[in-house]
């Protein structure tokens, strides 16, 4: 199994380019199969999601090629192929590709996609939207629609799901007729798809916002798109650091979709400037306590990030109350924090962190993505030696990232 072995108390010191966004584009991928030819998507982040992410499409007749960080993608034959359990359980996101073989084919099969440590992660909202859009859906093994009768509709979510947004838009953009979606989701990555599909030729207003207004378009075509940065791995590094300590500059970066994660920093004794691509950020001595932090849909303070502030939390001066909001079980990586000598207590949707003057190395195990992230990033502000297994979830969402870490000073090695 492999391990990374992280020596903790080397401050972080450089420049550092951001990788572009996993969940900006697993999207966009599942948009390329309503283009009847070729979608290029620029600076596409080489990590397991995404490869996972290429042979869905390759399944159902897309061909994929990478040249350098360049996804190459001709969906100029698309067949709705069933797509097994042996799939959909490889990437949450997979379930987009229903709304997008909608638009495309009419018709899709699919494996309900797994649930994972966060939580059982249903499929409940989006089903019910496309029955809203006349898509005749049945449940059993598999989920099968059957979408000759598509029509827009008027859809008003119980909560502003990103995913089922997501899948409203791709099921709705090559209908027929127009769809309105209020209690949209507005995190970065709903607007990116639908800037995305619009430069494809789409009809979609109300971009940003909680409300989008969908017209079904005949056909799009072929675009040249670059992925945006990812905000997570931006707040990734932006925690490694005022874990570490240090001052590091993170290029290629949209501050303005961070203001959520800035803003808790800088109360907490850390200095953040923000430049138009650029944030330069530098610890200043003991973070203070987070009072109270809840994690909330964009533009609220985001459930990616609530694993990397219960990290930072551990050694912060004071105690702090983390309430996770969206996901039921997003406290997982506590216990192993615990072993580096976090002292949480977890309480149902809410954690209360007595903050350590420091914390100490040990062997520790990842059981989901950024819970990994934030093993790390403590690890990085520890003495001594930390063991960090379950390497595979970090590669999920994060390129490089020790190397990008021993490339600040970190002393990071893979075994
Ligand atoms: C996206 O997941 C992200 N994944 C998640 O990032 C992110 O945490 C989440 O949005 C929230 O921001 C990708 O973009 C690939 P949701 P998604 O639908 O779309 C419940 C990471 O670490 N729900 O907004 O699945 C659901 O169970 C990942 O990069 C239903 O109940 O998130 C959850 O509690 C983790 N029924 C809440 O809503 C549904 O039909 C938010 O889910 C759909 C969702």
């Amino acid at each position: 199994m492999a391990a990374l072995i992280i020596s903790g108390g080397n401050p972080l010191y450089g420049k550092i380019k951001m990788q572009g966004s996993k969940n900006a584009v697993l999207p966009l991928m599942a948009a390329s199969l309503v283009i009847p030819g070729k979608t290029t998507l620029l600076g596409c982040p080489r990590i397991s999601d995404v490869f996972a992410m290429t042979d869905l499409l390759r399944k159902v007749g897309a061909k994929v090629l990478w040249q350098e960080d360049t996804l190459c993608i001709d969906a100029s034959v698309v067949q709705p192929v069933v797509i097994g359990p042996e799939d959909t359980k490889s990437t949450r996101a997979c379930i987009l590709l229903l709304g997008a073989l909608i638009s495309r084919c009419r018709s899709a099969v699919m494996a309900y996609p797994g649930g994972c440590a966060i939580g059982k992660r249903p499929v409940d909202i989006h089903l019910a939207a496309f029955k809203q859009l006349k898509v005749c859906v049945t449940e059993g093994e598999q989920i099968s629609c059957d979408a000759s009768k598509l029509c827009g509709a008027e859809i008003s979510l119980t909560f502003p799901s990103v995913g089922a947004t997501q899948n409203i838009v791709l099921a709705a953009v090559c209908g027929r007729g127009v769809t309105r979606i209020h209690n949209a989701a507005r995190e970065p990555e709903v607007a990116w798809l639908c800037r995305f599909l619009v430069q494809a030729g789409a009809k979609i207003s109300g971009i940003g916002t909680a409300h989008l207004l969908i017209e079904g378009v005949e056909r799009l075509h072929e675009i040249t798109f670059s992925v945006p940065p990812d905000r997570i791995v931006t707040g990734t590094y932006l925690a490694a650091v005022m874990s570490a300590g240090g001052e590091i500059q993170m290029t290629n970066v949209c501050p303005e979709e961070l203001t959520a994660v800035i803003r808790p920093i800088v109360q907490a004794g850390g200095a953040v400037r923000v430049l138009e691509k650029e944030i330069i950020a530098k610890k200043r001595g003991r973070l203070a306590a987070f009072d109270y932090l809840c994690t909330e849909p964009y533009p609220g303070f985001p459930t990616d990030m609530q694993s990397l502030f219960l990290a930072l939390a551990a050694t912060a001066n004071g105690t702090s109350v983390i309430e996770e909001k969206i996901f039921e079980a997003r406290f997982g990586v506590a216990k192993e924090l615990a072993r580096l000598g976090a002292r949480i207590w977890v309480d149902g949707a809410c954690a209360l962190v007595d903050g350590q003057r420091t914390l100490r190395g040990n062997s520790v195990h990842a059981g989901d993505l950024r819970g990994a992230a934030a093993l790390l990033v403590a690890a990085l502000g520890a003495e001594g030696t930390t063991q960090l297994t379950g390497v595979e979830f970090l590669e999920r969402g994060y390129e490089n990232i020790w190397e990008g870490m021993s490339g600040l000073g970190a002393d990071i090695r893979m075994e």
